[in-house]
């Protein structure tokens, strides 16, 4: 491995003993690339949704493709996605601790040992009117809140993902190979299991800390500030973080 900002690569090892995955929102644009590229690296994924029709219809056509018939990957409704050992939040932030709660993963997965992986981004404004910020008098990074709102100390949370663009994410790795820097950070257990998970698809983990540095982290917020570090980080330690393109 060579030297420079990236997490220590774990050693391989066989993929049934990997972690099982299941993505709510896993129909969106995160969520199809995602579970199709952890799939294809071996994982147990399964792909949630409001409605598991949306999801078996999706999957089957992934699936169809020749050479993808292996993929472990299954639909379910969101309710299935508290059976997995890593629950992905690939929905919008705004909906995300609703589906939660009204699906019961957040009852049926306290005190498991579970870990969160938080994709959403609270300040990446949409179209739709979504990712239009958090209150002011509250924290300032969307997986504090969702954190304190789930108060399970047996949960690890980990940030990861956010600042990639879902174009950009394929089965066999980078769209742009020049460019497969994924910024990273939680608490380590959560962390242990996301740089092996980067690292198994192709990309390269930077961890930037634990959540204390969320609100430094979480995509959607560019100031100059942002943009200089990035650009230090690129010219004097070689990063080359996945910005969009
Ligand atoms: N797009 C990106 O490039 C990108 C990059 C980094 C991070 N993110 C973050 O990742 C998350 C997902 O982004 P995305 O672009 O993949 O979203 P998206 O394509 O809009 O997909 C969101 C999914 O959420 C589900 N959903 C749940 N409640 C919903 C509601 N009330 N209305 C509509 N859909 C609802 C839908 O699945 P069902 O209908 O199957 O339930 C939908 O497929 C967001 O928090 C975003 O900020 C996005």
């Amino acid at each position: 491995m060579a030297k420079g900002p990236w997490a220590t690569r774990p050693a391989d090892r066989d993929p049934s003993k990997l972690p099982t995955i299941a993505v709510i929102g896993g129909t969106g644009r995160m969520g199809v690339h995602l579970c199709a590229t952890w799939a294809n690296a071996g994982y147990d994924v399964t792909m949630c949704s409001r409605k598991k029709e949306k999801a078996q219809g999706i999957v089957d056509q992934l699936k169809s493709g020749e050479g993808y018939i292996e993929w472990k990957l299954h639909a379910g409704d969101n309710a299935a996605a508290s059976k997995a050992d890593m629950i992905v939040l690939g929905t919008m932030y705004e909906q995300a601790w609703s589906i939660m709660e009204d699906s019961s993963v957040a009852s049926n997965i306290k005190g498991k040992g579970k870990v969160i992986l938080d994709m959403t981004n609270p300040f990446m404004s949409r179209p739709d009117g979504y990712g239009a910020g958090l209150p002011k008098d509250g924290p300032q990074a969307g997986i504090l809140i969702h954190k304190e709102k789930l108060n399970d100390p047996s949960t690890q949370w980990v940030g990861a993902y956010k600042h990639i663009l879902w174009t950009l994410i394929l089965p066999e790795g980078p769209k742009n190979p020049g460019r497969p820097d994924v910024e990273v950070f939680g608490e380590p257990k959560a962390v242990d299991m996301v740089v092996e998970l980067i690292y198994r698809h192709g990309w390269r983990p930077i961890v930037r800390g634990g959540l204390d540095v969320a609100p430094k982290y979480e995509g959607g917020k560019v100031s100059f500030r942002k943009i200089g570090t990035n650009l230090k980080n690129e010219i004097f330690s070689g990063e080359k973080l996945s910005v969009g393109w």
